[in-house]
């Protein structure tokens, strides 16, 4: 379900947390890298050419997404399709990255651990992660879609301190755990609707059928809009947890 067209929409609001969490990862010669869900695969190579990596895998379980990301491989940047909590490393990283990504897998204690487990000795590990589940861009697509029958989306994401001590437990030596606020200046309030269409709703499209998606579109806007206000441009809040640890 996973549009690129949609999810780029708001490219350069999306761009700018992947550049904040590129900016913790320590820069060492002759890196491996590994970056799960790397969706398109644009930023990748930006990651991987930033670095100055010597190869970078990136890892998706989106055909759509995986489609663009032939533009931006070559020799040392591949990319493959698989799935996070399937894949078996058959060498060592130098640092394991994840950006906008691991919110859709569930559990998190074992996720970064086996995460961890991908890392050569000295190894990097640089993830960022949506927190925004009490924005009503998100609590009200979880209240309509219990009214109208539906699971509620519950992310798996912990609250940020959650991350300093899974670090901490996994033997990371030194550590940077934050929570970001990004502020978002959009035309109008209903772009908040276009926004979570490219990411957030498309859970609740890949489960529904186009007849049940439609009404939970419109009951959806219907309900949000007026929470929102009228100010134009809105100033949309978005939180997210950037971390970064170091053995
Ligand atoms: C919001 S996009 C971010 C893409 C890219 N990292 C970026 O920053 O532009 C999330 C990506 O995670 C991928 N994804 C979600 N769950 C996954 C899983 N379990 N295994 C592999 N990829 C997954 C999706 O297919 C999607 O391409």
């Amino acid at each position: 379900m996973w549009n690129p067209d949609q999810y780029e929409r708001f490219k350069a609001e999306r761009a700018q947390p992947f550049h904040d969490l590129v900016a913790l990862i320590e820069r060492r010669p002759r890196m491996h890298v590994a970056d799960f869900g790397c969706g398109t695969g644009e930023l990748t190579r930006i990651l991987h050419e930033t670095l100055g990596a010597t190869e970078t895998l990136g890892i998706d379980n989106s055909e759509t997404m995986l489609l663009k990301s032939s533009a931006f491989g070559s020799e040392a940047v591949r990319f493959a399709k698989g799935d996070i909590e399937a894949f078996a490393a058959d060498r060592p990283f130098d640092l394991v990255f994840s950006n906008a990504a691991l919110h859709w897998v569930g559990d998190h204690p074992t996720l970064f651990r086996k995460l961890a487990s991908f890392l050569a000795p000295d190894g990097q590990l640089a993830v960022q992660m949506p927190s925004n589940e009490d924005h009503a861009s998100h609590s009200v697509a979880r209240d309509v879609a219990r009214e109208l029958g539906h699971a509620p989306r519950i992310s798996s994401v912990l609250p940020v301190d959650g991350y300093a001590r899974i670090l901490h437990r996994l033997g990371f030596a030194r550590q940077h755990v934050k929570l970001q606020v990004y502020g978002h200046l959009l035309e109008e309030p209903r772009d908040v609707v276009e926004w979570v269409r490219g990411s957030l709703l498309t859970d609740y499209q890949q489960r529904m059928s186009d007849a049940e998606f439609t009404r939970f579109l419109d009951t959806y806007t219907q309900r949000l809009l007026p929470i929102l206000g009228d100010d134009r441009p809105y100033f949309y809040t978005y939180k997210r947890v950037l971390l970064w640890g170091s053995y």
